[in-house]
């Protein structure tokens, strides 16, 4: 399958149009932003990493019975995805206080959880991301129903005790991930978009060393070395 028009960039991501209308080639780049785009950078490599990672975790997902966007690996950089409706919400799961929780509520960098706490943000970077309630969600149109936004929770849930689980095993803590879900042609909710070191935060489950964006966000070292030791444990049997 060719790539053929630019149909959609992002951040890290391109998206372009192929053959097959209903379906889109996404292709993993090596920039880097933080803050809404404030702070930028670029590391060579790093598309090919979040998609190997990204595939990976997808691919898990998929086997416990989640629908996600995922057709088929391409290549390092490139997948095929089935096109669909972003639904315009960041759905973010926290297992443990750090990042913007710490900063707005006040509660200690590092407290575990009593519960996994999911949260819905605007995805809407003129607004900068601003936090939902399930109101705001209906009231913004942002979903057609109450009960699409409990399919959410439910789903953004499931994910993560799999891949709480998953990672533990590879002795990472999955502090917190963003997802985001999109609407394919016939209405069924698809799990969209990369989960990779981007969109989550690791910690070495014995020293809490950070491999994930926030090397980046805080200038803690090298993301390609803490992003390649994510993949390398994800790889290990
Ligand atoms: P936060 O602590 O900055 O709110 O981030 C929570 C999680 O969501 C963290 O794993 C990073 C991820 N995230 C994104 O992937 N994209 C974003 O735009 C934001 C704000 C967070």
């Amino acid at each position: 399958m060719e790539k053929l028009d630019l149909v959609y960039e992002g951040k890290a991501k391109k998206l372009f149009s192929c053959e097959d209308g209903d379906l889109l080639i996404a292709e993993f780049k090596d920039d880097l932003t933080a803050g809404n785009a404030a702070k930028k950078g670029f590391q060579e490599g790093k598309g090919a990493l979040n998609c190997k990672i990204s595939n990976q975790i997808l691919k898990l997902l998929e086997e416990y019975g989640i629908n996600t966007h995922l057709v088929k690996i391409l290549d390092d950089t490139h997948q095929l995805i089935k096109k669909v409706n972003i639904i315009p919400i960041e759905v973010v799961v926290r297992n443990v206080a750090t990042g913007s929780l710490t900063k707005r509520l006040g509660i200690s960098d590092g407290k575990v959880l009593p519960f996994a706490l999911v949260e819905f943000y605007y995805k809407n970077d003129d607004l900068n991301d601003p936090l939902l309630n399930d109101e705001h969600c209906i009231m913004l149109d942002l979903v057609k129903s109450e009960s699409d936004l409990e399919e959410l929770k439910r789903l953004a849930r499931e994910i993560n005790s799999i891949l709480k689980r998953f990672f533990a095993s590879k002795n990472l803590t999955l502090v917190d991930f963003k997802v985001e879900f999109g609407t394919d042609k016939d209405g069924n909710i698809l799990l969209a978009d990369e989960i990779s070191p981007d969109s989550c935060r690791f910690w070495d489950s014995k020293t809490n060393e950070k491999l994930d964006k926030d090397v980046f966000r805080q200038d803690l070292g090298s993301v390609k070395v803490a992003y390649e030791e994510v993949l390398n444990r994800i790889l290990k049997g």
